[in-house]
């Protein structure tokens, strides 16, 4: 069976391509079976650019091939920031915590309609040969005024679904992937796997 090496440490994460993978002969590794690789640095400007950094190193180092993502909230009225710096938008120690209070002293005065936003994903596939394929997903939704919910992680509290009247945080994992960007990129990343796998 082809082995997929997904370039992250994140159980979550892990557990997330796992399901979404679960119907297809793929064997699923993660860093946690390479623990002697060193750690990627994340220096790309853009999410694909990140992702396609993660991606790429593993294979090289692995010789297998490799699965990297990228994510962030991108907030219309702050011109798409924090993007890239979403985990350390606070800066250090990274908080998720101070991160959202950062942003909602940002967004203080913003009325709810200039609340746009979005959590975009980037999965980059990359064989040990170096080719390369991207594929993109995205979820919409508001930045609330405050903090709603427990479930979930960094942004989820503040980031509202308009359909559902709900934060992320306040939705259940299974519930959360349905609709997050991260399934979204990965599902558009399956048919490309599957054409790697037939040839
Ligand atoms: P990464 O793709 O794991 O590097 O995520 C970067 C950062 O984006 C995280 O630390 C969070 O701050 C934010 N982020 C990415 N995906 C989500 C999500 O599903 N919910 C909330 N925050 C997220």
């Amino acid at each position: 069976m082809e082995k997929l090496v997904v370039a992250t440490k994140n159980q979550g994460k892990l557990r997330e391509v796992k399901a979404l993978l679960a119907d297809y002969p793929l064997e699923v590794l993660s860093l946690k079976d390479f623990p002697d690789l060193p750690e990627i640095e994340e220096t790309g400007s853009t999410f694909a650019e990140n992702a396609l950094i993660k991606a790429t190193t593993v294979a090289k180092q692995t010789g297998l091939l490799a699965l990297g993502d990228d994510s962030g909230l991108e907030v219309d009225c702050l011109d798409g920031r924090p993007g890239v710096l979403s985990a350390r938008f606070a800066g250090e120690p990274v908080s998720d915590w101070r991160n959202n209070q950062k942003l909602l002293a940002l967004m203080a005065g913003i009325e709810p309609e200039k609340r746009t936003a979005r959590f975009r994903c980037v999965v980059a596939i990359v064989e040990p040969t170096g080719q390369s394929y991207l594929a993109e997903g995205t979820c919409e939704g508001r930045i609330g005024y405050t903090m709603v919910g427990d479930q979930g992680f960094g942004y989820d509290p503040l980031f509202i679904i308009p359909g559902l009247g709900l934060t992320l945080a306040q939705l259940d994992m299974a519930s959360k992937n349905k609709i997050s960007h991260r399934s979204q990129a990965l599902k558009q990343a399956i048919p490309i796997l599957l054409s790697i796998l037939k040839r």
